[in-house]
């Protein structure tokens, strides 16, 4: 580790994030230079972006061969592309002759991915297959340059329910394999064959919030249901505090909270097609779990979506909700219309509820008379969950 590197890490407060990791009685929450410290972003970026299974984007966003985009992850310039077998690539964003960021809007290619600077080419596999000039006027090849030391640096990728999860260092441990506790819980409600009829819906799946606040806060805000009566107070009213559950996954990758009274009342006769396989003594379940670092699901009988997080500073994130049906007919045609609006609607008031909170929650981690905090033994399990899940990867 050289000497800069060290100093920053010197940043981290060992004993504080140590005491996270009490028992939930005797722990302080996460301490303030997690949350205001720009430096403090960087060891985060480092220690938890570039080793954690990451959400980038959906692959809804890119749904054809050829369709291709960029996406910085805090400040890491990715590419995104459908390729010919129609499998998502994510690659480094940088090209390999002198480190041009490629491409810098989405749209759409042909074969190749070409660098404007100097156009050296990069088929759909990244590999590097054209050289202009190379070796001098109309000389596309150089005996003293070896090509196939050139390509595009592909990033290991897995696509799952649309979401397109990037693991940089290639460190973690394979998707299937990280996923399968949360996918596993889920089985008995959900179970997989369902969830691959998940279609996004093109004219109410998509909204951005811009929130002035570290991404952590969404997170634990997320984890729990303490704060359902206060900041909202509409989905208080048909599924109340009383009627939720904790959720806290082990090994510790997730936590969030379940409900047994989802019963929203739409406008209209109709109903949102279900899972087929939904129980029918769970019509009114839904969970809501957090999956580290940087992804909400949501999972109801009739729809499912998914809240990622795109962290730009220590106190800017750009949130993404991205909703889902049950099958085309109800993802895109006239008939469910209403209902996707009335849907659409009523997730994005309570993302707006939370927003508030979250952006105060921000204001508040300046004061330096606050030091992580308490939790609440009964009502704060889940947060405190994801504390010592940030403090542990902070401590490795
Ligand atoms: S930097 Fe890309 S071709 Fe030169
Ligand atoms: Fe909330």
């Amino acid at each position: 580790m050289n000497v800069k590197k060290k100093n920053l890490f010197r940043l981290l407060d060992l004993k504080k994030l140590r005491m996270v990791n009490r028992p939930i009685e005797k722990a302080h929450g996460l301490p303030n230079e997690c949350y205001v410290n720009k430096n403090y972003f960087i060891i985060e970026r480092k220690k938890i972006f570039e080793n954690k299974w990451i959400v980038i984007g959906i692959g809804s966003s890119v749904p054809n061969i050829g369709d291709i985009k960029p996406f910085d992850l805090l400040g890491i310039p990715l590419i995104i592309l459908r390729d010919r077998n129609q499998k998502v690539r994510v690659y480094h964003n940088v090209c390999s002759h002198r480190g041009y960021k490629i491409i810098q809007k989405e749209g759409k290619i042909k074969n190749l991915i070409r660098c404007p600077y100097h156009s050296w080419s990069y088929d759909f596999n990244g590999k590097l297959i054209a050289t202009p000039h190379i070796g001098g006027m109309n000389k596309h090849n150089c005996n003293k340059f070896d090509k196939s030391r050139s390509n595009l640096k592909e990033i290991k990728s897995k696509v799952w329910l649309d979401l397109i999860f990037v693991n940089l260092n290639n460190n973690e441990l394979d998707f299937d394999t990280y996923i399968k506790p949360l996918s596993d819980r889920w089985e008995k409600f959900w179970p997989k064959n369902d969830r691959k009829l998940i279609v996004f819906s093109r004219d109410y799946g998509h909204f951005n919030l811009n929130a002035k606040t570290n991404w952590k806060f969404a997170i634990e805000n997320y984890c729990e249901s303490y704060h359902l009566p206060w900041v909202h107070p509409g989905l208080n009213s048909y599924s109340k505090i009383k009627d939720h559950y904790h959720i806290k996954g082990l090994p510790n990758r997730f936590a969030g909270q379940g409900t047994i009274v989802y019963n929203p009342k739409f406008k209209g006769k109709l109903n949102l097609p279900s899972f087929p396989n939904w129980p029918k003594n769970k019509e009114h379940v839904a969970e809501y779990v957090a999956l580290f670092p940087n992804v909400m699901l949501g999972i109801h009988k009739d729809h499912f979506y998914a809240y990622w997080l795109e962290p730009i500073s220590n106190n800017t994130t750009k949130e993404h909700m991205e909703i889902y049906y049950v099958g085309k007919d109800a993802a895109n045609s006239a008939k469910y219309k209403s209902l996707r609006e009335q849907n659409f609607k009523l997730w994005k008031d309570v993302q707006k509820e939370d927003l508030n909170i979250i952006e105060g929650m921000q204001m508040g981690r300046k004061s330096p008379s606050y030091n992580g905090g308490n939790f609440s033994p009964v009502m704060d399990n889940a947060t405190h969950h994801f504390h010592k899940w940030v403090a542990n990867n902070l401590l490795k």
